[in-house]
């Protein structure tokens, strides 16, 4: 029954929205904008229709939805309470663009993928090892900003261009078992395939996420009240703070990162700060961190970033204090370093540092202004 509006002996089947067009649902929906109603939406034009009619809807049904290029999939400004559900394959037309491919806001939304749904970039047709510093203008993926008090589950996305989350001004939010595979790209091109980037936001959760990426499996630039648990990353850059510094906001606290595993990946535990930047970083706690095959770093703090690079200047000006590095163990390839500390002076303090046995690889005689409980 979920598919009917039935008042006054009227009844719109919103399933049939796909098929017909034009399309009846949202000036009909519109008149009992406080009735329950499911709206199915799928094909190539079910992208543009579902725009239309998404506040007419509180429960909106994405199947094998066809974007076309140079478009986003627009579920911005939904209803308090929308309910979003992807069935089978969600595809997207090819366009050198800059996205997103996808966007959602709205308060108390849930959105989620049905059993075996998946969101598939296609990112080979954009790939060509450049990522977002050059070559085609590549679409990030998924825009999830200005959510509030939402969650978002089981969503699978399948080779993503470039960047896949974008969280942004989020307040309580929480992404829970979110699949990223972009396994394909990493012989074939894909780069700054970044899985969760965060900034500006307050309470997000992302517990249970399986990536497979090319860059970061979270980075977070900004925000308070951020965990990570339960996540297992591969192919990528590492679980990430940073680079902090030299954006509008520039503030890092209280951030866990727990039970997650890290694998096939560059670093393991990254915090960068950006060199002669202003900001803080305060209360991260790393804890229970399994690290395997990583060939660059185990544990790298490093406040010298500029332009995206290190420079192996540090400066001061974005503080790490209240760092907790909580059982972070495992293995390092033998030409990885297991810890790299780069901290200005006096900008790093207050630190913890317990259970940390990384194994393989060599140890670092670059590390500066290390504080006392730690250890290259
Ligand atoms: C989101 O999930 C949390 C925890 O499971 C739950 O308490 C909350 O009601 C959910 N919110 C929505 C909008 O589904
Ligand atoms: C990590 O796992 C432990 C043990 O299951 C649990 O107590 C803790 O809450 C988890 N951490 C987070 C941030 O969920
Ligand atoms: C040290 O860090 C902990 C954890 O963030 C915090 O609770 C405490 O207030 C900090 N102490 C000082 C002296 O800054």
């Amino acid at each position: 029954m979920r598919s009917f509006i039935t008042l006054t002996g009227l009844a719109i089947f919103c399933s049939s929205v796909a098929l017909a067009a034009p399309a009846p649902a949202p000036i009909a929906a519109a008149k009992f904008e406080n009735r329950a109603s499911a709206c199915t939406f799928s094909g190539s034009n079910g992208a543009a229709l579902a725009s239309k009619s998404k506040t007419s809807c509180s429960t909106i049904v994405l199947s094998n939805v066809a974007v076309p290029a140079g478009t986003t999939l627009d579920l911005t400004g939904l209803n308090e309470g929308t309910k979003v559900i992807f069935e089978g394959t969600t595809t997207f037309g090819y366009k050198e663009w800059a996205g997103p491919l996808v966007s959602v806001s709205g308060s108390d939304v849930t959105v989620e993928g049905a059993p075996g749904a998946v969101l598939n970039g296609d990112g080979a047709r954009w790939w060509d090892g450049k990522g977002s510093n050059g070559g085609k203008k590549k679409p990030k993926f998924f825009f999830a900003h200005n959510l509030k008090s939402s969650n978002i589950s089981n969503i699978k996305i399948e080779n993503s261009p470039v960047q896949v989350f974008s969280i942004n001004g989020a307040e309580t939010l929480i992404l829970d078992s979110i699949t990223i595979d972009n396994s394909v790209g990493d012989s074939t091109g894909a780069h700054n395939t970044d899985a969760f980037d965060v900034g500006d936001s307050n309470g997000v959760t992302i517990s249970n996420a399986n990536v497979q990426n090319q860059d970061d499996c979270l980075a977070i630039n900004s925000g308070t009240n951020i965990i990570f648990t339960g996540g297992t990353c591969s192919g990528g850059h590492g679980l990430s703070i940073g680079s902090v510094g030299g954006r509008s906001d520039n503030t890092v606290k209280t951030v866990h990162i727990e039970n997650s595993t890290i694998k096939n990946s560059q670093n393991g535990v990254r915090i960068k700060t950006v060199s002669g930047a202003t900001g803080s970083v305060s209360g991260v706690t790393y804890k229970d961190i399994t690290l395997s095959g990583i060939t660059k770093y185990g544990i790298v703090i490093e406040q010298d970033y500029e332009n995206g690079s290190p420079t192996g200047k540090p400066t001061s000006g974005v503080p790490i204090t209240g760092l907790a590095i909580d059982g972070v163990t495992g293995s390092v390839s033998n030409s990885a370093t297991g810890v790299y500390i780069l901290c200005g002076k006096g900008s790093c303090s207050n630190w913890t540092w317990e259970g940390v046995k990384i194994t393989g690889g060599k140890k670092s005689s670059k590390c500066e202004n290390i504080p006392s409980a730690a250890s290259c």
